[in-house]
């Protein structure tokens, strides 16, 4: 049996609020003259975030001859959506900072960083319009796990140890101790937050894709390919064969043959590489 939204938030209590600059950087959109400017005046208003911004452009590009030293020169380098992406992760980043120190948290960023690097690498190799909305939908596709975190502290820190160590699936193990799992409580933290039906589908169903709204499918089997090559690559919590039915269904729902599994899996590694400096950087 699985909870609604509605019952696990029931009993959950209060969930965290979507940090106020995600919300403003999700609002502006991609496709206005106006976005740029605006976006750069929603980064000035925040010391740490602009030099956040600085740190990751200049990581993000070898050879080049100077160093990136201003907000609009940053946001050149790294483009619209990617500057973007760094706001709205920054942000999001302290969600992932918040419970009991320790080194779980830092995994489970770098698992959501790597997972939304892949993930839209994945969209942007197979051209599929919706690469910045896979991006966020890997950064977010785990949150329930940091919302555990803060509920459950100790139970949950043991559960974590308990599949690091084991291996196996995080899930099943949720849903024997707390009567529902991460993908569940994901998805009732995101359709609080009111973001996109992609988003919140692929925090429910990135290990099981195939039960997704048809609508949402494809967006929810790329961010289960970026979560299983994160997972590969041992950035993460888990087993990669606890994965590999996830890996089915979506390169069924993407049509990926095998071949073609592996050549875009290559081009997400290159890109994962490119852009590390977005991880290291945060
Ligand atoms: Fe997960
Ligand atoms: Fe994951």
């Amino acid at each position: 049996m699985s909870m609604t939204p509605q019952e696990v938030i029931k009993n959950l209590g209060d969930l965290p609020p979507l940090p106020k600059v995600a919300t403003r950087a999700i609002q502006i959109s991609v496709d206005s003259d106006t976005s740029s400017e605006e976006l750069q005046r929603l980064i000035r208003t925040d010391q740490a975030l602009s030099a956040q911004l600085l740190k990751v452009s200049n990581s993000a590009m070898f050879g080049r001859m100077r160093e990136v030293a201003t907000l609009p020169e940053a946001i050149m380098t790294l483009g619209f959506s990617t500057s973007r992406s760094v706001v709205i992760a920054s942000s999001v980043k302290n969600l992932f900072s918040r419970g009991p120190a320790g080194n779980q948290e830092r995994i489970l960023w770098e698992h959501a960083l790597a997972t939304a690097i892949l993930g839209s690498a994945f969209s942007r190799a197979m051209h599929y319009a919706f690469t910045e909305e896979t991006f966020m939908a890997g950064l977010m596709h785990d949150i329930g796990k940091i919302v555990l975190t803060l509920k459950f502290p100790e139970a949950y820190d043991t559960l974590l140890r308990h599949v690091h160590e084991q291996g196996g699936e995080g899930p099943s193990l949720e849903l024997e101790t707390f009567g529902f799992d991460h993908a569940m409580v994901g998805e009732a933290l995101l359709g609080s937050w009111n973001l996109t039906e992609g988003i919140e589908a692929a925090a429910r169903w990135h290990h099981d894709p195939i039960q997704a709204p048809k609508e949402t499918q494809r967006l929810v089997a790329l961010v289960a390919l970026g979560n299983q090559v994160a997972i590969d690559l041992q950035i993460g919590v888990g087993s990669p064969e606890a994965l590999v039915g996830a890996t089915w269904e979506a390169m069924d729902i993407l049509k990926l043959d095998d071949a073609t599994y592996q050549r875009h899996r290559a081009t997400a590694l290159e890109a994962l590489e490119r852009d590390k400096s977005l991880i290291t950087g945060f």
